[in-house]
């Protein structure tokens, strides 16, 4: 489900630096987001996010359709912390986000977050997070039954349609536990593409993966991408795949303090990348 791009002041946009890819109108545009987490039981709290800016006035722009951005920076640099907030799971201390239109911060209520999320965006973690009992189709189908909004038979089209997207049409009938990591990882894609998502985010999902995996999960997320020009936002801790963004953003300390563009998105090959990673460990 996409909306119809809206009018919007893309004066800023002479100050971006050309990629070779047509982007979209905003989709996330942040201001003034800080977030502090008090430590429940005690007067502590911690500051994980300090005054995060991604908006036309800054250096930082906002980010939008269809591109694909790379977080990265140091451990506790408040990453997740940010992923979380976009992804409605948590709400900011102060400031906003401007997600698709929709303004949201921390008054917006449990049920419009809820809303936003279950139509709009879709999660994918580092640990897979798939129901135990259930097969990969049903894991993917679940989301589609709680949203209520398609039947029994257009469910289960589409959550086959899905893996079939992810290379998994072989596997539906399989357990999480009768699926190799990367089988996995593909599922929970195949999972958090279901309700058709404007937006991607992902925290490491190659965090548990091997090499080879890692690249088919990356190639497959280029291909979402570029193919339904979903927008995706991803962490990872891998600086070899910084190639698969348009742009790469680095925060440290809750605050972004770099970013870079990539003029073309551009894929690892298997070998050549072993071969790099052999020389490199020798
Ligand atoms: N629920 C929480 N309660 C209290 N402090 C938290 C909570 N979650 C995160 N923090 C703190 O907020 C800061 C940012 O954490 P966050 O998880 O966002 O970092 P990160 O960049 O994702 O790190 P990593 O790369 O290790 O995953 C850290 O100092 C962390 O200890
Ligand atoms: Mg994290």
């Amino acid at each position: 489900m996409t909306s119809e791009p809206k009018d919007y002041d893309n004066s800023w946009t002479y100050r971006v630096p050309q990629i070779h890819k047509e982007l979209g109108e905003p989709v996330i545009t942040i201001r003034h987001l800080s977030k502090t987490y008090n430590i429940p039981g005690t007067d502590e709290s911690v500051k994980a996010l300090h005054d995060i800016h991604l908006a036309p006035d800054s250096e930082f722009y906002p980010i939008r359709r269809g591109e694909f951005v790379i977080l990265r920076g140091p451990s506790g640099g408040g990453k997740t912390t940010l992923l979380n907030i976009l992804g409605t799971i948590d709400t900011a201390t102060s400031g906003t986000v401007e997600l698709l239109g929709e303004e949201i911060s921390e008054i917006s209520s449990d049920a419009y977050l809820s809303g936003l999320r279950l139509r709009r965006i879709g999660f994918v973690f580092q640990t897979f997070n798939l129901l135990g009992t259930m097969s990969a189709f049903e894991n993917v189908e679940l989301p589609m039954t709680i949203q209520g909004k398609l039947g029994h038979r257009q469910r289960q089209e589409r959550a086959l349609m899905l893996l079939e997207t992810v290379g998994l049409q072989d596997r539906i009938a399989h357990l999480p536990s009768e699926l190799s990591g990367g089988e996995q990882q593909r599922v929970t894609i195949a999972r958090a593409l279901s309700n058709d998502p404007d937006i991607l985010l992902l925290d490491e999902p190659t965090g548990d993966l091997d090499t080879a995996n890692t690249i088919d999960i990356m190639n497959l997320l280029l291909r979402i991408n570029r193919e339904k020009k979903t927008t995706c936002v991803m962490v990872t801790h891998n600086p070899d795949v910084e190639c698969y963004a348009d742009r790469l953003l680095y925060l440290e300390d809750g605050r972004f303090v770099k970013q870079a563009v990539n003029k073309v998105q551009t894929p690892l090959i298997l070998e050549e990348y072993q071969e790099y990673l052999r020389k490199k460990d020798a």
